[in-house]
């Protein structure tokens, strides 16, 4: 069909968003570049957050850790979007929104996949890149606590009584994406931090997300479990899927495995 436009061969853009800081964003977006770029996929990441820049941090890390080990780690194009100087925000808003736009769209024309992390804020850029998104990854704490962040819960009988604001930013993006482009925007939630003990709360907090997913409209993902190897490993610039490779795969715990397990999950599940 001609009249749809005409993307079969642009790169998928990935964005992990939500509008909280600490909910894992980077811990998943930095995973997901690495486990990619180990399957052999051209990825091209940017980082959005200009506040925290775990992600630049992150590659940065991973440079010093890569020369001063002499080893040959895979590294994915990474490219940032300079900000705009102009004095009246609504310019400079406009421009932001514009170089990303522009800057995203460029990478989805020379990599296979562009992967996103946002920042837990809205900011122009971050409008923009919803905007540009074929698919939303948005983490989330598993505890009521941060559904907040897409719908109000009633605490006693934990029903859904209204999609919260950055719900609805989504289903514009939605919107937007299926009257310009007539592509469909796919938005999955990930439950990040899993508790490996409390089997009570974790399957309560499940139930509700699964009346959350309907309600308004999301996809849930093979969730990760809280583990320290996730934080370990991110001042050296590693992931969880670099360890054979730095020689460090003998100390392969069962426990890494079964994080390392959990990536693989989700890129499956993504189809990535
Ligand atoms: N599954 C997890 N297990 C353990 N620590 C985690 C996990 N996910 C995230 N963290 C830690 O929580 C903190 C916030 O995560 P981060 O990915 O930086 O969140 P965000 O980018 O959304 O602000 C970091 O210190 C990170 O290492
Ligand atoms: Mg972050």
């Amino acid at each position: 069909m001609n009249d749809i436009h005409s993307g079969d061969d642009l790169g998928k853009i990935i964005i992990i968003a939500n509008e909280k800081g600490g909910a894992g964003k980077s811990t998943v977006a930095t995973h997901l570049i690495i486990a990619c770029l180990k399957a052999g996929k051209k990825v091209c990441a940017f980082d959005l957050d200009n506040r925290q820049q775990t992600t630049t941090r992150f590659i940065e890390n991973r440079r010093v850790f890569n020369d001063t080990h002499g080893l040959s780690l895979i590294f994915p194009e990474f490219r940032s979007i300079e900000l705009s100087k102009e004095e009246e925000i609504k310019a400079r808003q406009e421009e932001d929104r514009e170089r990303t736009t522009n800057a995203l769209k460029t990478a989805a024309q020379e990599s296979e996949l562009v992967f996103v992390d946002c920042p837990g804020a809205d900011t122009a850029q971050a409008r923009a890149a919803h905007g540009s998104a074929d698919i939303i990854i948005t983490p989330v704490n598993d505890s009521f606590i941060d559904f907040d962040l897409l719908a109000k819960i009633d605490p006693v009988t934990d029903e859904i009584s209204a999609p919260n604001f950055y719900s609805q930013m989504v289903w514009e993006a939605k919107k937007n994406k299926a009257m310009k482009e007539r592509a469909h925007l796919e938005w999955y939630v990930i439950r990040n931090r899993l508790s490996q003990i409390d089997a009570r709360n974790k399957r309560r907090v499940g139930e509700a997300i699964e009346k959350l997913s309907k309600r308004i409209g999301f996809t849930i993902l093979p969730g990760l479990s809280e583990r320290v190897i996730f934080r370990e490993l991110f001042p050296k610039g590693l992931t969880i899927m670099d360890l054979e490779d730095v020689g460090e795969a003998g100390g392969m715990s069962l426990s890494n495995v079964a994080a390392r397990q959990e990536i693989r999950n989700l890129v499956q599940f993504l189809n990535l």
